[in-house]
């Protein structure tokens, strides 16, 4: 098991740019030794590429006649992302790894400041994934640029924080979400697809032939997608956010404990605001809902990187109190390089793990949180794990290990940091918090399981499932063809047991 990973050590420096080893020496009147540039005639014209290239050139850019593999930037008018990648397609050269795909608007920026001005979000037609915030040792991975037909399994494809379409995206969640809260599951895992796949697109969507051999993609979807580019925004969209329904529901299932059962009956009931129900005397409250009203405020408030690596010294210095050897790794969002969260989740497992520990130690921790005054909610689940079972045919299956659901208590690091708000004296914030423990042999699958994103693991399963014949779960992998376990030690080995293509943590934020 990998030690705790540090996902957000700065942006590295980019590595000089290679030059193709075929390529003679500059002429002297280059200035930007750094960029080869090609400007591309489709679309633009042969008069007007000319007249570009002679003013870059005079600019002191070199810019290249033909496209070749020293190239580093393209510049492209009234093209989208995707009419250049196919361009570069058909080219039968192999581009630098590093090419930029850009907007004749740069250019023009260029030529206006005499100098190569910064590619940002703007120019980019083709948005390069973000691997700056790679945790990994060794070389800065950047794929070749190229136009890989997407899977329709989210765990074919890389999905990164970097979304160049979120306008789309945005929209799409909160029409899944309207949905789930009318228990229309169909409708909300087509829009919850779609939402994924666009998200590991390279290219920001700015026309509808864009959208042509995308999977994913239904009639509906595409009705949402065609009404944003012509009007800026979905009209069902705007009447989902104005839906008195939808907008109950968001605010009840924002409390801690609260699901689609209890907002349904709320809003039956005829409630609107929390404020209403928090004083209510005849309503009745799990433990979990009254926790999750008393610290609503710290709750709905995400959790920040700083205050995650706090906490995980918090459970660190816990367990390694009862199990000094084990391994306590950050899961969920934050191992998958999210800045933020609603919670901290953990996987804790170590080599001498025996099944009396494995019964004891979240207790033991769980007490002494307790003793520190640190503990404001905990719910213990004890473990139902048989290792014997077949992995579970659900793709929402809920795992066996011993887990514990909190809400610590985290003093802020400065006592004067107090935000407004807040209430008067009060230096600390309630933070949720999962634990989950696993047997040593399990932990590749535990850690697989618990990484995300929901839509990563479900699709890992389906994967499994449809295309391998094989049950994929938080505790094993099952071959039904060979009828035997597949044993793992670490992610990577579970990957090539299904045959996929290893895909990194920060990747998995389908
Ligand atoms: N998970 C699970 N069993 C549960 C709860 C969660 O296997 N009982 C898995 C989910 O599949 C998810 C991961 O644990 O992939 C993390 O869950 P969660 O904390 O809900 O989501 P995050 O991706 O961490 O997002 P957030 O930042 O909102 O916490
Ligand atoms: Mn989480
Ligand atoms: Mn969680």
């Amino acid at each position: 098991m990998e030690a705790l990973r540090m996902p957000h050590s700065g942006p590295r420096k980019k590595r000089p740019r290679q030059m193709g080893a075929s390529v003679a020496s500059p002429p002297p009147d280059i200035k930007f030794r750094d960029l080869v540039l090609f400007i591309l005639e489709k679309k633009m014209g042969s008069t007007r590429r000319a007249f570009l290239m002679e003013l870059a050139r005079r600019k002191g850019f070199r810019v290249e006649n033909e496209l070749s593999d020293c190239v580093t930037h393209i510049v492209a008018e009234n093209n989208s992302g995707s009419d250049v990648l196919e361009w570069l397609q058909v080219q039968n050269v192999s581009t630098s790894s590093q090419l930029e795909v850009l907007d004749v608007s740069w250019l023009i920026e260029c030529m206006r400041a005499g100098e190569p001005v910064e590619t940002t979000g703007q120019h980019q037609l083709v948005v390069r994934k973000d691997y700056s915030s790679d945790p990994s040792p060794g070389p800065q991975k950047t794929p070749p640029l190229a136009v890989e037909k997407l899977s329709q399994y989210a765990c074919q494809r890389r999905t990164t924080l970097n979304n160049c379409n979120r306008v789309f995206t945005d929209a799409f969640e909160v029409l899944a979400e309207n949905y789930e809260f009318r228990e229309n599951e169909v409708s909300c895992v087509a829009f919850l697809r779609a939402a994924s796949v666009l998200k590991a697109l390279p290219f920001p969507i700015l026309s509808m032939r864009d959208t042509e051999g995308i999977p994913c993609l239904e009639d509906k979807v595409k009705c949402v997608i065609e009404e944003i580019l012509e009007d800026g925004e979905s009209s069902e969209v705007k009447a989902v956010l104005n839906d008195e329904r939808y907008q109950s529901f968001k605010l009840f299932t924002s409390v801690f404990g609260v699901g689609l059962k209890t907002s349904e009956k709320w809003f039956r009931m005829g409630f609107r605001t929390l404020s209403k129900i928090r004083s209510d005397e005849t309503l009745k409250f799990t433990r979990m809902q009254k926790a999750g009203f008393l610290y609503y405020e710290d709750l709905v408030s995400c959790v920040t990187w700083e205050e995650a690596e706090a906490v995980s010294m918090l459970v660190k210095e816990a367990v390694w109190a009862f199990l000094p050897d084990a391994f306590v790794t950050i899961t969920g969002g934050f191992r998958r390089g999210k800045k933020i969260g609603h919670d901290v989740d953990f996987l804790i497992t170590s080599p001498e793990i025996t099944e009396e520990t494995e019964q004891q130690l979240l207790p033991k921790v769980i007490n002494l949180w307790e003793r520190k005054g640190l503990l404001l909610y905990y719910d213990l689940v004890e473990s139902t794990f048989d290792k014997l079972k077949q992995p579970s045919r659900k793709v929402d299956a809920l795992d066996h290990f011993p887990k514990c659901f909190l809400i610590l208590k985290l003093h802020h690091q400065r006592v004067d940091s107090s935000s407004p708000g807040q209430q008067e004296g009060k230096n600390w914030k309630a933070i949720r918090v999962d634990l989950v423990l696993c047997p040593y042999e399990r932990r590749a699958f535990a850690l697989l399981g618990w990484t995300g994103s929901r839509q990563f693991e479900r699709d890992l399963r389906r994967f499994a499932t449809h295309e391998r014949k094989m049950m994929l779960d938080n505790h094993a992998l099952y071959d039904r063809t060979k009828r035997i376990f597949l044993q793992a030690e670490s992610e990577e080995e579970i990957f090539a047991h299904l045959g996929l293509e290893y895909i990194d943590p920060w990747e998995r934020n389908a």
